[in-house]
């Protein structure tokens, strides 16, 4: 019987962190405004800082899914400011041997929850206007589309829709 465990990493799991976000920009490279090239060049300290409470995810839900002990998908729920009341969600990714099977619904439901304990008004997102099969996920949960067009990254041909869920 397989398990799936979703879980928020903390500080110390940077290194597993590393491994996934990298891998992660390594597969779907037109998916995130970042790319491979700019984060392998992070410190050590940098990644640790993106998972630490007193630092950069003071405001934050950084999420991993597991499947029996293996990574397979990331999530990173952010409140820019405190009191803001616009969430965003950002660096969604599951491993391609293990989409369609609702890993990819489970991450945005765990975030959707956490967005609604922040009180925030709605829950944001910008996906690549070619990514059907994660617009189709973010419609079906209740994602409008909403503004206009955006570069995916200056020197793209790409561009990226923002989407919202009103909560
Ligand atoms: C988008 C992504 C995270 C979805 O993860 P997943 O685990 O495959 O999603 P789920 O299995 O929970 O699917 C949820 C729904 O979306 C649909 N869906 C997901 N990916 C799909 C695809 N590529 N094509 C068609 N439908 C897709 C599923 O069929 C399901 O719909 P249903 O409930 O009507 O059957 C995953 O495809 C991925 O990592 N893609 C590459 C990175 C990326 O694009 N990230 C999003 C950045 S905004």
């Amino acid at each position: 019987m397989s398990t799936l465990n979703i879980s928020v990493l903390n500080k110390e799991d940077w290194p597993t962190y590393r491994a996934l976000r990298l891998l992660s920009l390594q597969d779907s490279p037109d998916s995130f405004g970042s790319t491979y090239g700019s984060e392998i060049k992070f410190s050590n300290e940098e990644w640790l800082s993106r998972l630490d409470p007193d630092n950069q995810a003071k405001y934050a839900l950084p999420l991993i899914a597991e499947l029996n002990g293996v990574a397979v998908g990331l999530a990173f729920g952010v409140l820019h400011r405190p009191f803001d009341k616009t969430a965003h969600i950002y660096q969604m990714w599951v491993s391609p041997s293990v989409r369609g099977q609702g890993v990819g619904s489970l991450l945005l439901n765990k975030i959707i929850v956490w967005a609604k304990d922040c009180d925030v008004d709605y829950l944001c997102l910008a996906v690549t206007t070619v990514n059907l099969g994660a617009i189709h996920l973010y419609k079906t949960t209740g994602f409008e589309s909403y503004g206009s067009l955006e570069k995916l990254r200056e020197t793209s041909a790409l561009a990226v829709q923002p989407m919202r869920l009103k909560l």
